[in-house]
């Protein structure tokens, strides 16, 4: 029996094996934005563990993008060929390469999470010669108490990075990513200008909803006319801010629906992280809490959609897909707890999958082993 989860699902013309997606996760082992050996096998692993479809993490479309020094780049040509590199193997191995396309805004000069998450200052240069850089953002209002104040984009700024996010998405499909998401959650740059908490512009960029909304509209076009027709484009939503006054999902189903006649496919849907450093009261966390934005998004905003956080459970994902909340689901830290995930979830869910579906240079022996161990009694 195939589950719902482990089913084909087309995006535009693009076929994923199954709709497991490895969710983004910056890794901060960048020198300079270029990929390395570590990128190689932080990925690899997931295509060999049975995903259909593997973001590699937040690439910044430019430098001052970045989130940290660490963060992987795509502003420079330079940076194709490693990353085509590992799509090559990606692809070689049944997994669809997706690429993150990202600006942090103001969330930029950041440390690393083990380094505190807070703004890169002189110890870094001491320690690990890392130098801070200037941040831009809509506003001049800071992340979070005692960060600095970013510099407030001018409309020249805002024309130069819709156009970064362009070459970026151009770049990508040098390197042989099969679908570009837009990293427009999280408090990075796009998020930034749709929500009211960051945006107080008083120009065409800022106000109104739809004022927000435009440089959201203006970075899918600019992508999109940089992508093959067939070429998927998703977008990564925070789809609440969690804070009153803030975003809220009802916004969200608006910006969906100018995302889709910009040429956006889907929305990955998320939540949070537009400022400071608690954990916004109204954010109430459980098992699969953001799937039912991605309900949301696909009933009134009528768009595929990708459901993601706290999903651990082979059962959960099924559901999710098999109600129809969401087309795809993706995983962060439990694929870290285990890359091979998807083929595991698959032998929870489909009694007679075994190991078929593994890479036979394990699937043959681990396939024996269990016979083997049934035969003696000692399983
Ligand atoms: C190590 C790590 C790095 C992450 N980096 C990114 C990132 O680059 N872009 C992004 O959109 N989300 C990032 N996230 C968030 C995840 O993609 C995901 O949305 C979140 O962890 C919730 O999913 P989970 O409960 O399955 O971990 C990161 C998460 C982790 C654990």
């Amino acid at each position: 029996m195939t589950s719902h989860l482990f089913s084909p699902f087309t995006l535009r013309g693009q076929t994923f094996k199954n709709r497991v997606a490895i969710s983004p996760m910056s890794q901060y082992r960048s020198k300079d934005g270029f990929a390395n050996d570590w990128h190689m096998v932080h990925l690899g692993r997931f295509a060999l563990g049975g995903a259909g479809l593997v973001f590699c993490e937040a690439t910044a479309v430019e430098e001052r993008g970045r989130r940290t020094p660490g963060d992987l780049g795509l502003w420079d040509d330079a940076q194709i060929a490693e990353l085509a590199r590992i799509n090559r193997f990606l692809a070689a191995e049944g997994a669809v390469p997706g690429v993150q396309l990202a600006h942090a805004g103001r969330k930029a000069s950041e440390r690393r999470p083990w380094h505190g998450e807070t703004p890169v200052d002189g110890e870094d240069m001491s320690l690990r010669n890392e130098a801070a850089w200037t941040a831009i953002a809509p506003s001049p209002l800071v992340y979070a108490d005692g960060w600095p104040v970013p510099q407030e984009m001018s409309l020249n700024d805002i024309a130069d990075v819709v156009a970064a996010f362009g070459a970026a998405a151009k770049r990508s499909v040098a390197a042989g990513f099969k679908v570009v998401e837009v990293y427009a959650a999280h408090g990075f740059l796009v998020h930034q200008f749709y929500s009211p908490v960051s945006n107080q512009r008083g120009d065409g960029y800022g106000g109104s909803r739809s004022n927000r909304m435009r440089f959201a509209g203006e970075v899918a076009q600019s992508v999109r006319a940089n992508l093959p027709d067939d070429m998927p484009l998703v977008f990564r939503l925070s789809c609440t801010d969690w804070v009153d006054g803030g975003w809220e999902a009802g916004d969200t189903v608006e910006l969906a629906r100018m995302l889709k006649s910009c040429g956006v496919d889907m929305i990955d849907c998320s939540s949070g992280g537009i400022g400071g450093r608690e954990r916004p009261r109204r954010m109430q966390l459980a098992e699969a809490f953001q799937a039912p934005f991605a309900a949301q998004v696909k009933a009134e905003a009528e768009m595929d959609a990708m459901a993601v956080g706290f999903i651990w459970n082979a059962e959960t994902a099924e559901r999710i897909v098999a109600d129809g909340s969401a087309d795809m689901v993706a995983l962060a830290r439990e694929v870290l707890a285990d890359p091979n995930w998807p083929l595991t979830a698959r032998s929870v869910l489909e009694a007679d999958a075994g190991f078929r579906h593994w890479p036979q240079e394990a699937g043959w022996w681990l396939e024996r082993r269990d016979r083997l161990l049934n035969k003696l009694g000692l399983r």
